[in-house]
């Protein structure tokens, strides 16, 4: 799969820990940034990301802070984007199989690199249920019309 990746300082060494990861598993990831430890505003990369997977460039999106919440708001205010905040494996398998997300944000001071993988294994293997579903997606998407 094409992944979207991003992060800013407070989660730019579990960022760069996924991504090996991720490409040692087959994914092609598209990386944009942050390069480094050095202070940067998450929303900047919030948006990068989300708007390759929105053009459909990426498939999906994994986006890291220190918290996950920075990066989780910041992305779903971007339209077409249904970001999930995730700190464990069974919410990372509901939200595809219900919420059809498609951006994943994690917390570089809140989960383990050991526990983040399996989270984002999860999520990208994971499929959207459809069915009574749908309909709620269909909410959430007028929603943004509003
Ligand atoms: C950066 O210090 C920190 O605020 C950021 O990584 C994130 O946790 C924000 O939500």
């Amino acid at each position: 799969m094409k992944i979207a990746m991003g992060s800013d300082h407070g989660g730019f060494t579990l960022k760069e820990t996924l991504k090996s990861h991720l490409e040692e598993n087959g994914h092609e990831v598209i990386d944009f940034g942050t390069d480094g430890p050095s202070s940067v505003d998450y929303p900047d990369y919030a948006e990068k990301v989300c708007k390759s997977v929105v053009s459909g460039e990426t498939e999906k999106g994994i986006l890291v802070c220190g918290t996950g919440i920075g990066m989780s708001i910041a992305a779903n205010k971007i339209k077409g984007i249904r970001a999930a905040l995730l700190s464990d494996v069974f919410s990372a398998r509901a939200t595809r199989q219900h919420n059809d997300a498609n951006v994943m944000c994690l917390g570089e001071r809140v989960v383990g690199a050991g526990l983040a993988l399996m989270i984002a294994d999860e999520f990208l293997s994971s499929e959207f249920e459809g069915g009574r579903h749908s309909k709620r997606i269909d909410k959430i998407t007028k929603l943004e019309e509003n």
